[in-house]
């Protein structure tokens, strides 16, 4: 088995007692490369140190995220420039917007979320999009900016048929599944039977949503086979056609970077 894990946070303070066991166990069961989303700058030393521990295996992503948008965002949004600019990140993210948790920094959470859209457009980097209870704020910044030159992952899905038809027809994003897909009554799992495999990619956003039968637990990039099993059972197709799809989604979002 072959997965590629898109969005995991291997390295905040959950795993500092047994990162690297953690990221060997995946490696072991089966996922060969995971995929680091930034959250904030005091972040981007644990990031790098993994890379460098493991290459080839993990890549880390320089981003904001929605929910660490706050009035020194300016500043922050410089360090993830310069981060950029040393070549050693595959992407930008995880931007977005949230409105969900705290709305007090709404209009800095649209504010940054779009500069870092033109950001990775600058650099040519594939952006991870995160999406919580503000599918028309992101739209309404991702219709501005869609062209040929924008691609990515509208990752932790969890919208209606027609929020995937619109991702779609954008013609360079992908749709990030993770363990809500196993979550009883989450209807998640009839929205997918309905999405081409061509266009999803796997995740598990560990140290969150741990998938069935782990539910409840500390997330981990080994857990992506319980998404991948539910997805071939959705589907009515092989688990190893399954990550062959899903894999090669990946690699046309990330391309040569994910090497
Ligand atoms: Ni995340």
């Amino acid at each position: 088995m072959n997965l590629i894990d898109t969005h995991t946070h291997l390295f905040v303070t959950e795993f500092d007692k047994d990162r690297y066991e953690v990221i060997n166990n995946a490696f072991n069961a089966g996922v060969s490369k995971m995929i680091l989303p930034g959250i904030n700058s005091s972040y981007i030393n644990v990031q790098l140190q993994m890379t460098e521990a493991f290459p080839g295996i993990c890549f880390p992503a320089a981003g904001l995220h929605p929910s660490d948008v706050n009035k020194d965002f300016e500043e922050e949004l410089r360090i993830v420039e310069n981060n950029i600019e040393t070549g050693k990140f595959i992407a930008v993210g995880e931007i977005g917007i949230d409105l969900y948790w705290d709305q007090t920094f709404k209009e800095e959470q649209k504010i940054a979320f779009e500069k870092q859209v033109m950001l990775a457009k600058k650099y040519q980097l594939p952006v991870i999009i995160h999406v919580r209870d503000s599918f028309s704020e992101i739209f309404k910044i991702t219709d501005k900016h869609n062209d040929e030159n924008l691609t990515g992952i509208f990752h932790s899905f969890t919208g209606t048929k027609e929020d995937t038809e619109k991702i779609i027809n954008y013609g360079g994003f992908k749709i990030g599944i993770n363990g809500i897909v196993t979550f009883k009554n989450s209807g998640l799992d009839k929205i997918v039977k309905k999405i081409d495999l061509k266009h999803i990619v796997l995740e598990t956003d560990s140290p969150y949503l741990s998938p069935v039968p782990k539910r409840g637990k500390r997330n981990e990039s080994a857990n992506l086979i319980y998404i991948a099993e539910k997805i071939a059972e959705i589907k009515e197709i092989s688990l190893e056609e399954v990550a062959e799809i899903t894999n090669q989604n990946a690699l046309n979002v990330f391309g040569n970077n994910l090497f």
